[in-house]
């Protein structure tokens, strides 16, 4: 019998969609506004989701006050915030596209949750647009 536990957080962060070794033109129609030099803002929302066994002694898949903190010290503390692009060493050379956001998250919380049990992100850049990674 497994159960997934799930986790919502939050946060604020500046970024550019573009690609350093192509053109003006290429990036702009490829990358459109998301390309502006001065970049824009999202309010990100995240869903991390921990699915397992239920622990028969605690009744829990994981403790949702870890998955908590883990989110708060690997996630928001580190892009909370920021400018994707220029603060946050994961995307010196990543384009920090909402799918490249969620793998890097997914890469970051992994070696925190126990190997039987599976990971999934849900990141949110618009209220309208999502996008979901379970690390294959
Ligand atoms: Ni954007």
């Amino acid at each position: 019998m497994k159960v997934t536990v799930s986790r919502k957080a939050h946060f604020n962060a500046a970024h550019r969609l573009f690609r350093k070794d192509w053109t003006m033109e290429q990036n702009d129609l490829v990358f459109g506004k998301c390309n502006n030099p001065n970049f824009h803002g999202h309010n990100y929302e995240l869903i991390v989701s921990v699915t397992g066994e239920i622990d028969q002694e605690t009744g829990f898949v994981i403790d949702v006050k870890i998955l908590s903190d883990l989110i708060k010290e690997h996630v928001e503390n580190a892009f909370d915030h920021k400018n994707l692009n220029l603060d946050v060493q994961d995307f010196a050379d990543l384009n920090p596209t909402a799918e490249n956001i969620a793998v890097v998250i997914w890469n970051k919380l992994r070696k925190f949750i126990d190997a039987d049990k599976e990971l999934e992100i849900v990141l949110y850049e618009t209220p309208r647009n999502f996008v979901t990674y379970k690390g294959n």
